[in-house]
């Protein structure tokens, strides 16, 4: 069974494609290595997949429609995995065109590709809580009403899964989309905050925390991560008719918030470093609290988040300790 998995050099990306790997899949993984952030984090995830035979890398961009079918022709892909976006929320403010680049003309190309693949299984999205946007009710549930995005990052990832269903309806195409929740962990992201605070606390540096600290998030392992996506690839959603097509969107998340305050405090029990904290408004597009439901990941799968904060806070240090005295 052969995965296409975009997003391939990204954090997420590189550990479920890990997995799969261990798990005997063939894995074609495609990534632009947009500099966003520093590439040499992104060559160094690459490097960790390149020991697996069944592994093969090419650099592609998906938003260029030409370059994906070239290197897609002629393949055998049963499943597609895709990641690939431009993440980041505050950044969506600054830089606009690379969301509509990467995850609206990207993800459109990416679910062409399904539409004209017969051999095509699942196709499974990453989307994001963000689209949850300034949403009351808590936990945030699938069932929710989810229209009214506070940035553009959001307005993209609620796009993907609209633009997901119409395919659905259209093609039969079986489609899972993804609301990861604060995916955290080694090789992870140097834009989110715990690689912020851990970078600032270790220099001496002061750290932001914004809504002067009044904020929660609903902090999710990577090793979760990857088991929901590896756990729902084989299940795919059943066609049951015009009515319904083969669509579903689910959260993958820990279903435990923690005060931001709380990741300060874990992080300065793992650093044994007090931090100096300037405490700021809350920042344009951000939301105040996240938390999964994931009743129905623990139906559908049996998914069950195995890892806490104050557990995989130590692990990550663990790790870009090792990573920053290797660069
Ligand atoms: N990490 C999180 O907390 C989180 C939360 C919610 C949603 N997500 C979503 O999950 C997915 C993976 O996130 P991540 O944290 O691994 O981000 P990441 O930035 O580390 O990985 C995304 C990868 O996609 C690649 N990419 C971007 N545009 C591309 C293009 N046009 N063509 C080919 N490759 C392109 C980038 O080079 C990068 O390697 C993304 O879709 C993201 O929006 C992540």
């Amino acid at each position: 069974m052969t995965i296409l998995l975009t997003g391939v050099a990204g954090f997420v990306g590189m550990h479920v494609a890990k997995r799969l790997l261990a798990n005997g899949f063939k894995v074609f993984g495609i990534d632009n290595i947009t500099s966003y952030y520093d590439v040499a984090l992104k060559k160094g995830r690459l490097q960790e997949l390149e020991p697996y035979a069944d592994f093969e890398f090419q650099k592609v961009d998906i938003a260029d429609e030409e370059s994906l079918k070239t290197a897609l022709s002629g393949r055998e892909i049963h499943y597609v995995v895709h990641l690939a976006a431009q993440a980041g929320v505050r950044y969506s403010l600054e830089n606009p065109h690379s969301y509509a680049h990467s995850n609206l003309t990207g993800f459109l190309n990416i679910l062409e590709f399904c539409r004209h693949n017969s051999n095509l299984q699942h196709f499974i999205y990453a989307s994001s809580s963000s689209v949850y946007g300034g949403n009351k009710e808590l936990p945030y549930s699938t069932d929710q009403s989810v229209d009214r995005p506070v940035s553009l990052y959001a307005a993209t990832k609620k796009s993907n899964e609209l633009m997901a269903h119409s395919y659905s309806h259209l093609y039969r195409i079986p489609s899972t989309g993804l609301r990861f929740f604060t995916v955290y962990g080694p090789w992870g992201r140097p834009d989110m905050a715990y690689w912020l605070f851990t970078e600032a606390m270790l220099a001496g540096k002061t750290i932001k925390i914004f809504n002067n600290g009044d904020m929660k998030r609903d902090f999710t392992y990577i090793d979760d991560v990857v088991d929901g996506v590896v756990k729902l690839l084989p299940v795919a959603p059943q066609d049951k008719g015009m009515e319904q097509p083969p669509y579903r969107v689910v959260n993958i998340g820990n279903n435990k918030p923690e005060a931001l305050m709380e990741l300060v405090s874990t992080l300065e029990k793992t650093l044994d470093v007090k931090a100096n904290l300037e405490f700021l408004p809350m920042q344009k597009g951000d939301v105040k609290e996240t938390f999964a439901n994931i009743d129905p990941m623990r139906e559908l799968v049996g998914y069950e988040p195995q890892t806490s904060l104050a557990q995989g806070i130590p692990l990550f240090v663990d790790w870009y300790r090792e990573f920053i005295e290797r660069e």
